[in-house]
């Protein structure tokens, strides 16, 4: 992508094509449910491209760090979304990178600090909305199977395919147990996983803009027991 294109400034009539959703396949759900594996398959299947919502709020955590801003101050952390450049690109091979200031931040935005971070500044309506707009940017009219917590309730609200991933507790905190020994070679126990991720079900669920919620007409997918190609 261009850097006109990493902005996402659209034409006429993909802005248009965007606002109907044409082209536009939506996942949601809850951590540890399979959103990113499954909407990378699909994408690649499909011949789409991938947006992982969550990496602009992991993007925004990590400069807000690096900054030494107050996470807890939403205007300037806010503030940061017209500063900095965030780039959500795939490489040749399809994998996403995530660019801040033209710095590759795809590693370092999986840490445990900007998983915490991200869940903080993704409270404050007017940080969402900030990186809302982006992510819509992001987009630009283009055919894109979009992950997160909120793309088919509220950001693509008119999306052609909307789906809504789910898991037991217990599952997701086996994938993230995995994820966490693979990504960071850390093995913590799971019983400690499961009670983080019932805080963060429990902070995306019960916030004002953009909340967890099963967007009308999703198709409801358990995948506790299903394989990611299932
Ligand atoms: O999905 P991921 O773990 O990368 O998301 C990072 C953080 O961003 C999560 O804590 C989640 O609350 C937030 N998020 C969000 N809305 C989205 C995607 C992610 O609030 N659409």
């Amino acid at each position: 992508a261009t850097s006109r294109e990493a902005w996402g400034e659209r034409t006429p009539s993909a802005a248009r094509s965007a606002r109907n959703g044409v082209g536009l396949i939506t996942i949601d759900g809850p951590a540890g449910a399979g959103k990113s594996t499954v909407a990378q398959l699909l994408a690649q299947r499909l011949g789409l491209r991938y947006l992982d919502t969550g990496a602009t709020y992991r993007a925004l955590a990590y400069e807000a760090l690096a900054r030494g801003i107050n996470l807890r101050n939403a205007a300037h952390v806010a503030g940061l979304v017209g500063r900095v450049r965030v780039r959500v690109r795939q490489d040749a091979s399809g994998r996403l990178r995530v660019e801040v200031d033209g710095q590759d931040v795809t590693w370092q935005i999986r840490s445990e600090a900007v998983t915490d971070a991200a869940a903080i500044i993704a409270q404050f309506p007017v940080v969402r909305l900030r990186l809302v707009a982006l992510q819509r940017r992001l987009v630009a009219g283009r055919r894109t199977v979009a992950e997160g917590r909120d793309t088919g309730s509220f950001v693509f609200p008119k999306a052609a395919h909307k789906f809504f991933l789910t898991a037991t507790v217990r599952v997701r905190a086996a994938r993230r147990q995995h994820e966490l020994r693979q990504l960071h070679g850390r093995s913590a126990s799971r019983t400690l996983i499961a009670r983080q991720l019932r805080a963060r079900d429990a902070m995306d669920v019960r916030r004002t803009v953009g909340p967890l919620v099963r967007p009308a007409g999703a198709v409801v997918i358990d995948t506790s027991r299903l394989t990611a190609g299932q």
